[in-house]
């Protein structure tokens, strides 16, 4: 295999379509989710119209030492991974006090424990070799508090300054990170996070068109990609200068669903 892209979450929205930029490149894949059926429906139309190959490897990220075990497939499989895409990820909607605790751990393990681990088991070799990408999907969310998903706001913070960190630490040794940063998007996300009804999806983007600024700033080695452009303004412009109550009440009234 060749050029080899793993990307995990690949089974639906942002990730599919970072499967489908990749594949159009001739490069191969290794696709990663749980939902082993639309991944090998989607091996099997990339391979037909691309003339690549791709591995699928169905594996539950929100399970402890999951991260060792799909590096140690990928081992026995004896695949080059050049391009990691720590994509898979899910929000969670409710007052953290009511919520889950269960579900907060769950969404820690995959949103930051399971991105940490993969860039930690792939940035090795790829320093070694003096060439890899990392493109990981935090959100705009990574920016701010967000009340009402306060958990998933705070994972998100987590993978904008980790990947930045990490990003300037090897930035003499070939490799890049990127930290793709959208808005709402027409994904499964919405519903998975239980958060159909909020406000906040109305004017959600494409998931295609999200996916393709997020592999073109990985390509180039940027830093951040923040995809929507409106939210880039008020992130660079108007955020770093509003009252924080402010912030935080303007956050909330928009994902409470009404
Ligand atoms: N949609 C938005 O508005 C938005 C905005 C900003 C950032 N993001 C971020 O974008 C990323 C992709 O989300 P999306 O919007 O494309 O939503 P999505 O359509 O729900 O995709 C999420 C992907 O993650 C996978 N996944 C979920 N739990 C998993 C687990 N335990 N183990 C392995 N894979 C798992 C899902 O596959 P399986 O269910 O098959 O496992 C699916 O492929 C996430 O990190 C999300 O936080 C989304």
């Amino acid at each position: 295999m060749k050029n080899v892209g793993l990307i995990t979450g690949a089974s639906s929205g942002i990730g599919m379509e970072l499967a489908k930029i990749h594949a159009s490149k001739g490069r191969d894949l290794i696709l990663v989710a749980r939902r082993v059926d639309e991944l090998m429906k989607l091996k099997i139309e990339l391979e037909a119209s691309f003339k690549i190959h791709v591995e699928v490897i169905p594996m539950d990220l929100m399970k402890e030492n999951a991260a060792d075990s799909l590096f140690q497939l990928v081992k026995e499989k004896n695949i080059q991974v050049d391009y990691l895409f720590n994509n898979a990820g899910l929000g969670g909607y409710g007052k953290f006090h009511e919520r889950d605790l269960k579900k907060e751990r769950e969404m820690i393990q995959l949103n930051v424990i399971a991105l940490t681990e993969l860039t930690h088991l792939f940035l090795p070799e790829m320093i070694q070799r003096k060439s890899g990408k990392i493109l990981n999907t935090a959100s705009t969310a990574g920016f701010m508090p967000g009340p009402m998903q306060t958990v998933y706001f705070a994972t998100k913070a987590f993978v904008v300054s980790f990947t930045q960190g990490v990003a300037q630490e090897v930035c003499n040794d070939g490799v890049t990170l990127t930290a793709l940063c959208p808005g709402p998007v027409q994904t499964e996300f919405e519903k998975a996070a239980g958060m159909e009804g909020s406000g906040l999806f109305k004017s959600a983007v494409s998931a295609e068109s999200t996916a393709l600024k997020g592999y073109n700033a990985m390509e180039k080695g940027k830093l951040i990609a923040i995809s929507d452009s409106t939210l880039k303004f008020a992130l660079n412009w108007i955020l770093p200068f509003a009252p924080r109550k402010m912030v935080l009440k303007m956050v909330q009234n928009l994902q409470t669903i009404k």
